[in-house]
């Protein structure tokens, strides 16, 4: 075979393995591409198109991203249960997304149609694709300028980045940034908690393969998964008041309401009287739910509660029924409010049983 041959046959592999990753999530009717915005092919690589490229050289984000509620959020059980298996395609903006930087950070991000299953993936927070940018190169977003040479592609010191405006193109949609600009860490000074200071610890690790330990920005981002991390918003009381029972829930540290943004979480406040032997007088009665209710659903008012404030209920001696020695008071959050709620979608935040004269 002449060299001639030999290279067309090169050529030819290397154009169909092109078009065979063009190709991937053709089925989606949205067709572009990250990075594909009016660039050249060119541009268009491995680094503008899957998290998996990042690997290598940042394994520790890497890691702790795979196993964040980003990474999972095109996959989610509970997404495609709500979503018709994500045929509904109003949901992929935010659970399969595009850049950011795309169209801006005052905007929603487009659905990407290829590696969906990668979620919320790198290149949605930190490229900045050639369509984006002056000259047409793509870039990641960074907090100072690197070289090309670095991680393949140039890193650009980007202020935003890190700030409430990089979450808000997907979590205000019910609010949570516009909750956060009332509280005292939106504003300037001491106080100050941006999104990412409280949801990314700031810990030593290796930022990339074969650099030193240093002070790094953590990708796990806890939340609603994370039942030691919800309790830290809270501080509770159940206790005597005299011959009353006194309950108190104060969101005393959540940069937000609690709970915030996603409709189907519900904390419910519950109590059970009983005699002096612990047998239950009655069914358990719940004293309170805080919850923001789907726009279909009726006669329920929005009971969230804001950064600060505190739900409290006093229930006198008078309004005990007959007979009540002890009340056991109990604190549930559940990721579905709908009954029966799985213990996967539940969580006890708190329990005390309290004497009653
Ligand atoms: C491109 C869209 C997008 C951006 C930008 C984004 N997020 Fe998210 N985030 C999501 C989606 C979607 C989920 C839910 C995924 C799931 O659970 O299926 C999520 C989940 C989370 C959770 C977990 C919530 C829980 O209940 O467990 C936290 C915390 C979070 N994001 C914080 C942030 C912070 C902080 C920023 C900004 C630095 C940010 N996000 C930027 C889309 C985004
Ligand atoms: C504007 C961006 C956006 C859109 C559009 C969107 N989501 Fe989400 N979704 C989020 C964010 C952000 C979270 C995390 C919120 C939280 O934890 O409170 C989330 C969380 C969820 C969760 C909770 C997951 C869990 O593990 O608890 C479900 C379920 C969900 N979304 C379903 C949907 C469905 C169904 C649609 C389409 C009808 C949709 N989302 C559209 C941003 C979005
Ligand atoms: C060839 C190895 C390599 C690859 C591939 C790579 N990086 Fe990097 N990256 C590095 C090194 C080395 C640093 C500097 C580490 C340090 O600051 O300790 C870095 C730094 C960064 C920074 C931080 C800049 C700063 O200081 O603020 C970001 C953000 C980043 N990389 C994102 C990515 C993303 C996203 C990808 C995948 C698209 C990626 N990198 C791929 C090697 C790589
Ligand atoms: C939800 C958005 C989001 C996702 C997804 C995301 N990042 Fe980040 N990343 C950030 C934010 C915010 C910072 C902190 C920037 C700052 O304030 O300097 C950051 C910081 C970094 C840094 C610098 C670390 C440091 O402390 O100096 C690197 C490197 C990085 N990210 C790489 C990655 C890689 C690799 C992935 C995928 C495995 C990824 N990121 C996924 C938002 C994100
Ligand atoms: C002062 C610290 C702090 C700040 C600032 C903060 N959060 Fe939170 N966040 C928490 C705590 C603690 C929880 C757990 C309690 C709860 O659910 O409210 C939480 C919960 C969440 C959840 C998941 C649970 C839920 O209630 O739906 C999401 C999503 C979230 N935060 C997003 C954000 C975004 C976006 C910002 C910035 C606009 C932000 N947070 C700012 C501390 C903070």
């Amino acid at each position: 075979m002449s060299w001639r041959v030999l290279l067309a046959i090169t050529l030819l592999g290397a154009f169909v393995a092109a078009i065979a990753f063009l190709g991937e999530g053709a089925a989606d009717p949205g067709g572009e591409r990250f990075g594909n915005g009016g660039d050249g092919p060119g541009q268009l690589t491995a680094l503008t198109v899957d998290a998996t490229s990042c690997q290598d050289c940042h394994p520790e984000i890497y890691a702790q991203w795979a196993s964040s509620q980003h990474h999972h959020a095109y996959l989610n059980p509970d997404v495609r249960e709500t979503s018709a298996d994500l045929t509904n395609q109003n949901c992929i903006p935010c659970h399969a997304p595009r850049p950011v930087y795309e169209l801006g950070l005052e905007t929603m991000p487009r659905s990407r149609s290829t590696h969906r299953e990668q979620g919320v993936s790198c290149l949605s927070c930190h490229l900045i694709p050639g369509s984006a940018s002056a000259d047409g190169v793509p870039r990641l977003a960074g907090s100072r300028d690197l070289p090309a040479g670095t991680c393949g592609l140039p890193i650009v010191k980007t202020p935003s980045l890190g700030t409430y405006r990089s979450c808000e193109p997907c979590h205000n949609q019910h609010e949570t940034t516009n909750q956060w600009k009332e509280t005292p860490f939106a504003q300037e000074g001491s106080a100050y908690r941006s999104c990412a200071d409280c949801h990314m610890e700031r810990r030593e690790f290796r930022v990339a393969k074969g650099s030193a330990p240093r002070l790094a920005w953590d990708h796990k981002m806890p939340g609603s998964h994370d039942r030691d991390f919800i309790l830290s918003a809270l501080d509770i009381e159940a206790r005597l008041d005299g011959s009353a029972l006194f309950v108190a829930v104060t969101n005393a540290r959540a940069g937000h309401h609690f709970p915030t943004e996603e409709r189907s979480r519900a904390v419910d406040i519950m109590v059970e009287w009983q005699d002096a032997e612990g047998k239950a007088l009655l069914e358990a009665q719940r004293l309170y739910r805080l919850r923001d209710p789907y726009r279909g659903e009726q006669g329920i008012v929005r009971t969230l509660l804001p950064h600060g404030q505190t739900w409290s209920q006093t229930i006198e001696k008078s309004a005990q029924p007959a007979g009540a020695k002890k009340a056991r008071v109990w604190i549930d959050y559940l990721r579905r409010p709908y009954d029966p709620v799985p213990d996967t979608h539940r969580y006890r935040l708190f329990e005390r049983t309290v004497e009653l004269p």
